[in-house]
């Protein structure tokens, strides 16, 4: 009936997550909240894991894209999934370190890391630097030779693959911020000069076409182009790469009409391809690595509001105004992604009115969802937006100096605060 296995509800009419009311959630931890089922986070996790041990026989791993949604709570479940980690900043590398991640299994993204970020990663022993441009390449050589170390890279390299999503979440084709060109020659540029430094170990490549994909062409079509590059690089250049990390990126469910296909299927049919063409390019078989962030999270989480004005413009438009917005959910304003939204305490009603849900800030824009079906509610009410738990709250913002709201995690039938809310002295910890 819902986005989401984790979602249902009980015999007085509440939505629940993972079994707990989310009328009494919203009671306890006050609104806006945002509720994890902590049950179905674990369980993407180990699909995910034997997914990649099924297809690939143990020869690969699933690392955790920590932007999706990051947090002390969420690395420790990764941890103990056994997953890695993909961190894209100096901050999400800091959370990881002090939930006490092993930075073995952490692989470092960014289109422009600082001196400062490279700097602490390697000196923390980071798994694999994804290294971007050449800048890069040689800032971190110089930075690796003044500690003292070797360090473990990947290159980044944009494929040329143009995945069928929102314009801002693809990242594969040659008009794109990230990494390496393939068609220029830019990439076999870069791997030359990776492998005449010293102070960097060159052990594969990495790609990523974007975000929401529901195809699963693009991803066999990138893998493909990936390996016919490493074939390249085996017969020009006489080395042969360990590893190919093939990014996340596999969509969701966030309408009930969405139907992405499960992401078995996808393991399975790239798998197919991988083989395949190793075969034919007489490759060895690499570690094989993807980095789901939005397929772990993003249907596994609801954010509860509650109803506070209601205008309705007459031959207009409903407005039902919420104590949140844009700053716990800023998707609609930047890309006017789609929710479901329900009342969650009249869950069993019919959503017979059609409305505009607006967040509290100071902007017109502010908006959760428009012309959305939704049931007849009045002040008081409890909204649930689904699907939330994908770049929701890691994207969001002070805007109006609106403090960050509370997160809870739900396992076994029990609620725990993930992350606590933040409060007005917050918002002016750091004024002097
Ligand atoms: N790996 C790399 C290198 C990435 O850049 C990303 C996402 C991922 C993995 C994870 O992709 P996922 O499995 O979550 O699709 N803010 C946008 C999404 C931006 C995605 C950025 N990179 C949104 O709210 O839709």
């Amino acid at each position: 009936m819902y986005v989401s296995d984790c979602l249902g509800v009980n015999e007085k009419g509440h939505l629940t997550v993972s079994g707990c009311d989310t009328v009494d959630l919203a009671k306890e931890y006050g609104t806006p909240v945002i509720v994890y089922s902590e049950d179905q986070i674990r369980q993407n996790c180990r699909d995910f894991v034997s997914s990649i041990d099924e297809n690939y026989g143990g020869n690969g791993m699933v690392l955790y894209a920590s932007k999706a949604f990051c947090c002390k709570k969420m690395c420790r479940i990764c941890k103990e999934e056994g997953m890695g980690l993909d961190v894209v900043s100096g901050g999400e590398l800091y959370t990881a370190i002090d939930a006490g991640f092993p930075t073995e299994k952490i692989y470092f993204h960014g289109n422009n890391k600082t001196v400062a970020e490279l700097v602490y990663a390697v000196e923390h022993g980071v798994g694999r630097v994804v290294v971007d441009n050449i800048f890069e390449l040689e800032r971190l050589d110089k930075i690796a030779h003044d500690l003292g170390k070797k360090v473990k890279i990947l290159l980044r390299i944009k494929p040329g693959i143009d995945a069928h999503t929102h314009d801002f979440i693809r990242t594969g084709q040659i008009d794109s911020k990230f990494g390496f060109a393939l068609e220029t020659g830019e990439a076999m540029d870069a791997v030359v000069k990776a492998i005449s430094f010293t102070n960097i170990e060159l052990v594969g490549l990495h790609c990523h076409i974007g975000s929401q994909i529901f195809d699963i062409d693009p991803f066999e079509l990138a893998a493909k182009v990936m390996l016919e590059f490493m074939a390249d690089i085996k017969q020009d250049k006489g080395i042969e790469f360990k590893e190919l990390n093939l990014g996340g990126g596999f969509g969701i469910k966030y309408l009930k009409t969405d139907a992405p296909r499960p992401f078995t299927e996808y393991m399975k049919k790239v798998a197919c391809v991988v083989k395949e063409t190793c075969k034919a390019l007489n490759l060895d078989m690499p570690f094989v690595l993807i980095e789901p962030g939005r397929s772990i999270v993003g249907a596994a989480a609801v954010t509860l509001y509650t109803v506070g004005a209601v205008k309705k413009i007459p031959d207009v438009r409903t407005y039902v105004s919420v104590d949140g917005g844009m700053t716990d959910n800023p998707r609609y304003i930047l890309y006017q992604s789609k929710y479901e939204i329900l009342c969650a305490n009249k869950a069993n009603e019919e959503r017979s009115e059609t409305v505009t849900v607006a967040g509290k800030c100071c902007e017109s824009g502010d908006l959760v969802q428009e012309w959305a079906p939704l049931q007849k509610v009045e002040p008081g009410d409890i909204l649930a937006v689904l699907s939330t738990g994908a770049y929701n709250y890691s994207m969001a913002s002070n805007y109006n100096r609106v403090p960050r709201p509370p997160v809870v995690m739900v396992k076994d039938s029990k609620p725990e605060l993930a992350i606590r809310g933040e409060s007005f002295s917050d918002m002016v910890k750091n004024d002097l």
